[in-house]
This record gives structure tokens, sequence and C-alpha cells, in this order.
């Protein structure tokens, strides 16, 4: 059952388009709307409101992680500590090209 959905997801995403500049400082103002009450959202934060919490530093940083993995992070919905937020796939892809532009 997960699989099938995670297998769907990613169906869609390889038909999404590749992400423009400017929609990450469109996520970075989404990430700080949504995100930022439990996550360190920005480059020069550290500790998270949240403890548990990786700061987006930490999550550009992870070995591997992709724009894919974290549109299925942000769609899949299925982290227990994680609030049910319904984003649009547009407000995915930008916050997802935001967390990864710390990265680089
Ligand atoms: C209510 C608090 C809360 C909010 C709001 C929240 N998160 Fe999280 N998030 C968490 C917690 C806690 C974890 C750690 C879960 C774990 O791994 O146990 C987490 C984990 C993650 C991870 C996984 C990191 C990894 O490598 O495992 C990503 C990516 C993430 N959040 C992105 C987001 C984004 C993007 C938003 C805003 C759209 C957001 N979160 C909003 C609490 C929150």
């Amino acid at each position: 059952m997960r699989i099938t959905i995670v297998l769907m997801i990613a169906g869609i995403i390889a038909t999404v388009p590749t992400v423009q500049a400017q929609d990450i400082k469109q996520g970075r103002q989404l990430a700080l709307e949504v995100c930022a009450a439990c996550h360190a959202v920005l480059a020069d934060q550290s500790q998270s409101p949240i403890a548990e919490a990786p700061s987006f530093e930490t999550v550009a940083a992870t070995p591997g992680m992709t724009a894919a993995a974290l549109n299925v992070w942000l769609t899949a919905q299925d982290h227990p500590t994680m609030p049910n937020i319904v984003l649009s796939q547009t407000d995915v892809q930008d916050i997802s090209a935001y967390i990864l532009s710390l990265g680089e």
C-alpha cells in the first residue's frame, strides 16, 4: 500500500518540470511561514525550535538528498511527528528548491 503511494508520487514528480531560480525565494518565504515553528529554516540557524526536527541546512547536507526525496517526504505525510501540512505541488517544489539551495 505505502509503496504504491510512493511509486505514484514518483510518477507525478517525473512529469514535473525543473524548478526555476525564483522558486527558491518563494520556497524560503513559505518555509518561514509554515515550517519555522519547528525547523531551523534559515542558513545561519543550526538549532531548531523543536529539538527533534532537523535544521534545513542539515536536511540539505544529508547525502543523497534530492528534490524527489523531499517531494516524497513532504507529500506522503506518513511521519507521525509531522503535522498534516497541506501543500500544493508548486509549494512542495519551491520549498524543496529552497532547502536544497542551502546545501550548495
Ligand atoms: C509541528 C512541527 C513541524 C512542522 C511545522 C514541520 N516539521 Fe518537518 N519535522 C518535524 C520533526 C519533529 C521531524 C523529525 C522527524 C523524525 O525524523 O523523527 C521533521 C522532519 C522533517 C524532514 C525529514 C528530515 C530527514 O532527513 O529525515 C523534512 C524534510 C522536513 N521535516 C521538512 C519540513 C518542511 C518543509 C516543513 C514545512 C512545510 C516542515 N517540515 C514542518 C516537525 C515539523
